[in-house]
């Protein structure tokens, strides 16, 4: 199967204004340091790593929201490391983001259809109203909740909204920053089944971004696994499992609390 993406060497460092002196710069430190793998169209890939791995400054560099210090990332073929925003337009549109917190990613003053409809406007689409109406339809939302603002709406609702508002554009790409963290665990469900079923029917292609390895196991084929912003395991899922390469890896495996509690006496 084609890439989507193709990852060489990513090299990401950011300004430590923390301890930037009275005079002159900031220094840099290193985030995301030499990274190297591929997403194939259609995937589910699984990015997963202790506070401070750099797992949202890799999902950030992917979407171009930051620009890499070294190294390359093409997106379908085409260079996108380091074009300038003008030239990023049209992949503005097909790679989205999903963040953490709705809530502060959601205008609380502007209706959820205005919300929907904004960067479908921005991005030229015609027959904006039906595609808003279509977008809540994938997400399980009535179509009554055009009129609602964000405040008005429960965590896993908002959560909805956030995907409906990426989905809307057509999107190739979508990137999953914790969706789920803020959740308790039945909304976490009802989200994971809808966006395992929207990947499916729109055969996006799905990074997702975790600190919960019992969440990325049964959504993603592949995981990748940060520490200190270098990749310590690109395996698929089920070998994560069985057969951790890393101690790192082999940490955050004994932190999964048993979904069972009888398991630990069998
Ligand atoms: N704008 C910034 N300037 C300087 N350092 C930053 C900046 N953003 C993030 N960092 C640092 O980069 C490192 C990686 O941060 P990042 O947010 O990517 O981690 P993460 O794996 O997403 O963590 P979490 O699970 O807590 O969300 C951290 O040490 C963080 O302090
Ligand atoms: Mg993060």
């Amino acid at each position: 199967m084609a890439d989507l993406y193709t990852v060489r060497n990513l090299r990401l460092s950011l300004s430590d204004m923390t301890a930037k002196p009275l005079m002159g710069a900031a220094p840099q430190i290193d985030i995301l340091r030499d990274l190297t793998f591929t997403i194939p169209k259609g995937a589910v890939v699984g990015i997963v790593g202790g506070s401070g791995s750099g797992k949202s400054t890799l999902g950030r560099a992917l979407v171009r929201l930051l620009e890499p210090s070294g190294g390359a990332i093409h997106f379908d073929g085409a260079d996108i490391t380091h074009l300038p925003e003008r030239d990023l337009r049209p992949f503005r549109r097909r790679f989205q983001m999903i963040f953490q917190d709705p809530m502060s990613s959601l205008n609380p003053r502007h209706r959820v259809g205005t919300i929907i409809a904004e960067p479908l406007r921005l991005h030229g689409f015609d027959a904006i109203p039906e595609r808003v109406a279509r977008a809540l339809d994938q997400v399980g939302l009535a179509r009554s909740f055009v009129a609602r603002y964000p405040h008005e709406l429960s965590g896993g609702q908002r959560q909805r909204i956030g995907i409906a508002r990426a989905i809307a554009l057509e999107p190739d790409f979508i990137l999953a920053d914790e969706i789920v963290s803020g959740l308790d665990v039945s909304s976490q469900a009802q989200v994971l089944n809808l966006l395992e079923q929207l990947v499916r029917d729109l055969g996006l292609t799905l990074a997702f971004i975790s600190h919960d390895l019992s969440v990325i196991r049964r959504l993603c084929q592949r995981t990748i696994v940060l520490f200190r912003g270098e990749i310590v395991e690109d395996r698929p899922t089920a070998d994560l499992f069985t057969d951790p390469q890393a101690a790192y890896t082999r940490e955050l495996l004994d932190a999964i609390p048993l979904p069972d509690p009888t398991q630990v006496w069998s």
